[in-house]
């Protein structure tokens, strides 16, 4: 995830702090860094460079040491457009240049316009077209706080800029919009960044600028000050907040672990996923990655999903997702399993890989072994520039950000999201009606605020979590949409809790898992009131009448769940497609407690690596 620092002060010490910030961010994961700096006299020096900071600090060692006041630096997380130099910030147009970390919706649009203007865009990102608006708007007014202004109203998206001008060393205008900015106030100095850890180490006074709102800050014989207003210019007041916490525990936004900050970001990763991608007037959603194969797509009767672990239970929900609103031939396969099988493929077949990393050994071994055999080849990615990204036809970024710990989640939801997207495009291409798209996309945009209410039971689950961690064993069942959520379920608490557990179909128990049912085997349904209702309450019966303990998934409606479970967490409701984004939410949840409360450290679990790169 892209981070940005930024320093105005009365010491020139703008380019040593810029380059301490951006090693203190370096934990949010990154490909490229950059720093600009306005020396006294106005001079702007911009370095940028690919890979670490440590390349970066390499190039600027190569130049006199730079004595500057004011100045903004980056890490990139490529979103549009490759790692490289000329893609990586700080960005310049004219006089401005600035930093930003988001995603703007409307860049196409924007770049076509500042082109038609007679303008040279010299990288791939939608930030360099913000520059170029703000340059045109100042070259007018003369003032950058007023250009900045002047431009928000034309940004659709998510945005957090930091913006100088060259012959201005005394201004640095800062702005967000649904983009972290955070502002250290210090006597003779303000310090900038996406995030408190770059700030802590300097002061511990802190201004979170709120949407819209614009910071002002100006340097005047010697002295520092700022001013805040809304885009439309009122006033606004912040009294500063004083945080107490050291580096690790900023770096964790006072989380106690990655896992748990990341559980919570969901929320925004599933937003950030759809941003600018859903296309409500034609009930379709616009994915630029699959543009150049969307003729191709329209021949496609088979769908292969091939992945890992987490991801490979993604796969399973999109497979159900496609056969039932686009009528296309779907299974998830097991990366590992695929490379090594004969799988009948042809030219009406396409290969999918899902993976967080990109790197995931199995998985782009799938993914070599179908562009072998001749299929189109498509990704689900999070990390851009990835192997399996640069490898497939074409693909779907999630843009969940960086994920730190090492069982996923973000990553989870928001592929899920992204499969509902191309669910929606190739659904539309055949069978899907436009009422049926209408109303997956008006439930869609409500998903965050959903899984925002279930991540306020948080108190709820830590308290299940803490009378059910004795058990060694536990069973998750579920049905249809939520039977891949069982596997899920069970999967994060083997991983982070060390605790046995096993996912079936509810409808298999009878087959199997039954004989395990005692009151020492707890079982985890989820069962949210849908078509299967029934079927669900009669299995929590037999568990019942086996004196097993039943831990219910449910929704409100569900009330003989809700009545005969001995623990039942309540999650909203959403069309039976959507559920799974919500479902697992208590489960992600659930295994973090059970893994803190035995003393796991969770985010690191033992046997376990973020990215299995070998076989
Ligand atoms: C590892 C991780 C899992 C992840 C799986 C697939 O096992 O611990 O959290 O789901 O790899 O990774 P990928 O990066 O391909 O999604």
């Amino acid at each position: 995830m892209c981070g940005i620092v930024g320093y105005i002060g009365s010491a020139p010490h703008a380019y040593d702090v810029l380059l301490d910030d951006l090693h203190r961010l370096e934990y949010r994961g990154y490909d490229s860094a950059g720093i600009a700096l306005v020396r006294d006299n106005g001079a702007l020096v911009r370095v940028r460079a690919v890979g670490k900071v440590a390349a970066l600090e390499e190039k600027l060692t190569k130049r006199a040491q730079v004595y500057a006041k004011l100045g903004i630096a980056h890490t990139r997380w490529a979103t549009h457009g490759a790692p490289s130099v000329r893609n990586a910030h700080p960005h310049t147009a004219g006089a401005i240049t600035l930093v930003h970390n988001g995603i703007i919706e409307n860049f196409a649009q924007l770049r076509e316009e500042v082109q038609k203007e007679g303008r040279m865009l010299r990288s791939d990102t939608d930030t360099e077209v913000i520059a170029h608006l703000i340059d045109m708007a100042y070259a007018q007014l003369h003032d950058l706080a007023d250009a900045v202004r002047a431009v928000l109203p034309r940004l659709r998206g998510a945005y957090a800029l930091l913006v100088i001008a060259k012959g201005d060393p005394k201004t640095l205008v800062a702005v967000r919009v649904a983009s972290p900015l955070v502002m250290g106030v210090a006597a003779d100095a303000l310090f900038f960044a996406s995030d408190a850890v770059a700030i802590v180490a300097h002061t511990h006074r802190v201004i979170y600028p709120l949407d819209g709102e614009i910071v002002v800050a100006k340097r005047t014989e010697g002295r520092v000050s700022y001013t805040i207003t809304t885009e439309k210019g009122a006033l606004r007041k912040h009294t500063p907040r004083v945080l107490k916490w050291d580096h690790t525990q900023a770096q964790k936004e006072g989380y106690a672990h990655f896992m748990l900050k990341e559980i919570m970001e969901q929320p925004h990763a599933v937003t950030d996923a759809m941003r600018g991608r859903l296309d409500s007037d034609n009930a379709t959603a616009r994915l630029g990655g699959l543009a150049p194969v969307e003729e191709r797509l329209r021949t496609i009767k088979r769908i292969i999903i091939v992945s890992c672990g987490t991801s490979y239970h993604a796969g399973l929900i999109g497979a159900q997702l496609l056969q039932e609103y686009s009528g296309i031939v779907a299974e998830a396969v097991y990366a590992s399993e695929f490379r090594y099988s004969n799988y009948l493929l042809d030219k009406e077949t396409a290969v999918l890989a899902i993976s967080q990393s990109g790197e995931t050994a199995d998985t782009l071994a799938a993914v070599r072994e179908a562009k072998n055999k001749g299929v189109l080849t498509l990704g689900i990615v999070n990390a851009v520039g990835s192997s399996i990204a640069r490898e497939v036809d074409a693909g779907v970024y999630n843009h969940a950000g960086p994920e730190i710990s090492v069982a996923s989640t973000k990553a989870f939801t928001s592929q899920l999201i992204v499969l509902v997207l191309i669910v929606l495009l190739l659904g539309r291409q055949r069978t899907m009606s436009v009422a049926m798209g209408k109303r997956i996309i008006r439930h869609l945009c409500a998903i965050p605020r959903l899984i925002e209410t279930v991540c306020q039971h948080h108190k709820e689950i830590r308290a299940i979590a803490r009378r059910y961690k004795r058990y060694d064993n536990f069973l998750y069942v579920g049905r249809l949409h939520n039977f891949p959520i069982a596997l899920e379920g069970a999967l994060k608490i083997k991983e982070i809790a060390y605790v046995h557990a096993e996912g079936y179909p509810f409808g298999e128990m009878k087959h199997g898992p039954i004989a395990l049912v005692e009151p020492s085997l707890p079982t985890v349904v989820i069962a949210p009131r849908d078509s299967v209702y029934e079927k669900n309450l009669s299995g929590i019966q037999e568990i019942r009448a086996r004196r097993g303990k039943v831990i219910a998934i449910t929704t409100h409606d569900a009330v003989d769940i809700v009545k005969h479970a001995h623990d039942a967490i309540i999650v909203p409701k959403t069309l039976p497609v959507l559920m799974p984004l919500i479902t697992v939410i208590p489960l992600q949840l659930l295994a973090y407690e059970v893994g803190v409360a035995h003393g796991v450290d969770v985010d690191k679990p033992r046997n376990l690596a973020k990215s299995v790169t070998v076989e």
